[in-house]
């Protein structure tokens, strides 16, 4: 126990004198779920994830593990429900995610690509934890999808299963992306939970996280070192 103590304080200490504290942060976990990938935060154009294919209706996708598991059950539970839901695209490597921004761009030009597709190394769908959804029978991805029955389930919820619709209604300035509420992200249900719950933006709800991390590791470090 003593001894515990003494490797986590001491941990703490050197990551706190390295500066490098923000590698004991959520968001730089990305064994994790609570990390945030966005124009501001990129992933390595290397960073390649454990996948496996996804079950259910549509395209043959894949996922992380863990979000594929939790896909799953949500396909069931809205089945139970009436809802048919179908996959679209899943996991994306960073050269998919390439021609798909470079095909944006070429037919649209950069600033409306911008708009509705993440470079290479920004998107979410390179981290395994990203799902676009459809109703069973469609791949079209379009705003109407919100309106829809399917959509409507989706965005009451994903959460229950550790889902968030990423990309809110009017939020595009922080988003950094238009309305989209075909894409689910896999947070883990606690974070998919306070984030339903808040209404907010994933970039607003992890400034807030990590300031509880720093707290709690400072506080940590002078409960302990401090008399
Ligand atoms: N459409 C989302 C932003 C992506 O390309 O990852
Ligand atoms: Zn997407």
């Amino acid at each position: 126990m003593l001894l515990e103590k003494v490797i986590s304080i001491v941990a703490v200490s050197a990551a706190l004198l390295n500066g490098s504290m923000d590698a004991a942060l959520p968001d730089k976990n990305m064994d994790g779920t609570a990390f945030l990938v966005n124009r501001q935060h990129a992933i390595s154009k290397n960073f390649v994830p454990v996948t496996r294919k996804v079950n259910g209706p549509g395209m043959s996708q894949t996922m992380r593990a863990d979000a594929a598991a939790a896909l799953e059950e949500m396909f069931a539970a809205a089945k139970e429900d009436g809802i048919n839901l179908a996959i679209v695209s899943g996991y994306r490597s960073y050269s998919k995610q390439s021609s798909i921004y470079g095909r944006k761009k070429a037919e649209n030009g950069q600033e409306a690509a911008d708009r509705v597709s993440a470079r290479p190394g920004t998107s979410e769908h390179q981290l395994g934890l990203a799902m676009d959804l459809a109703k069973k029978g469609s791949t079209q991805l379009n705003t109407a999808f919100g309106k829809t029955k399917e959509g409507q389930w989706v965005t009451a919820n994903a959460h229950r299963f550790g889902f968030i619709v990423r990309y809110l209604e009017g939020y595009e300035d922080v988003t950094g992306y238009m309305y989209e509420p075909w894409h689910v992200r896999y947070v883990g249900k606690d974070h998919a939970e306070a984030l339903f719950e808040s209404a907010l933006p994933m970039e607003w709800y992890m400034s807030d996280h990590k300031l509880q991390v720093y707290d709690y590791l400072i506080h940590q470090l002078t409960n302990e070192v401090l008399p």
